[in-house]
């Protein structure tokens, strides 16, 4: 089943790039209804003209958070969206703005790529964190976004290995390969199965009295 979705970004969009490339290959079953960012001259437009999809800039520049987040629902909400999906958008969304696209069972439609293996390293410097830090492997996340900044389900995860000679440019050059192979594996998977992910474990006495061995969670559209 197809999926309806809008793409949020700040900046140069290679993600964004990549979800289309794949669409346009037929290997994602999408359609991207609307590419908004909060950077006049992002090159994620650019991109999004290239292949002929609807863009809206709202800059957040001189506004409050709750009125920038205003207009940003407004332009989603003029499509039939069935997921926000963010690209490098480098705002936290509010509970308020995430409250506006809930599912049935209570989590967001809002999927994020994030540039580490959560929980190690969130924040906007997640290759740059890592590579500093000296990991060995190394790591992409694609979740569900929650309220907590880069907290959310987890959806998938692909690991790299940093090498000998590995400088950081060509640690995250890496990175952002996978990045690309991922994100539109991830949604594909999600226009055929719905979304699925384990089950956070927070009292496992709790937890295991509840679920009585189940493991998994699986929410379809
Ligand atoms: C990507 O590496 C993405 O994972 C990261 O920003 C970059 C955007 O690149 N996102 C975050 O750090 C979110 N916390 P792109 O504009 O070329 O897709």
């Amino acid at each position: 089943m197809s999926i309806n979705i809008a793409v949020l970004a700040s900046g140069r969009g290679s993600n964004l790039e990549a979800i289309l490339e794949a669409i346009a290959q037929g290997k994602l079953d999408a359609k991207v209804k609307l590419v908004l960012v909060n950077v006049p001259g992002a090159g994620a437009i650019e991109i999004a003209s290239k292949y002929g999809v609807a863009t809206a800039v709202v800059p957040n520049a001189g506004l409050n958070r709750k009125e920038h987040e205003e207009k940003v629902i407004a332009e989603l909400k003029k499509h039939d969206l069935d997921f926000i999906v963010l690209a490098g958008y480098m705002r936290v969304l509010s509970s308020g703005f995430l409250a506006n696209f809930k599912d049935e069972r209570g989590f967001f439609k809002v999927i994020n790529i994030h540039p580490s293996l959560l929980p190690a390293f969130p924040g906007i410097r997640g290759y740059e964190e890592a590579f500093e830090y000296g990991v060995k492997v190394a790591g992409v996340t694609v979740h569900l976004v929650d309220e907590k900044v880069d907290h959310g389900p987890i959806l998938a995860q692909a690991t790299f290995n940093r090498a000998e000679d590995d400088t950081i440019e060509s640690f995250k050059a890496r990175g952002l390969r996978i990045e690309h192979e991922l994100y539109p594996q991830v949604l594909q998977n999600i226009a055929k199965d719905g979304v699925t992910f384990f089950k956070r474990i927070k009292d496992e006495t709790a937890e295991a009295q509840l679920n009585q061995g189940t493991d998994r969670e699986t929410a379809r559209r």
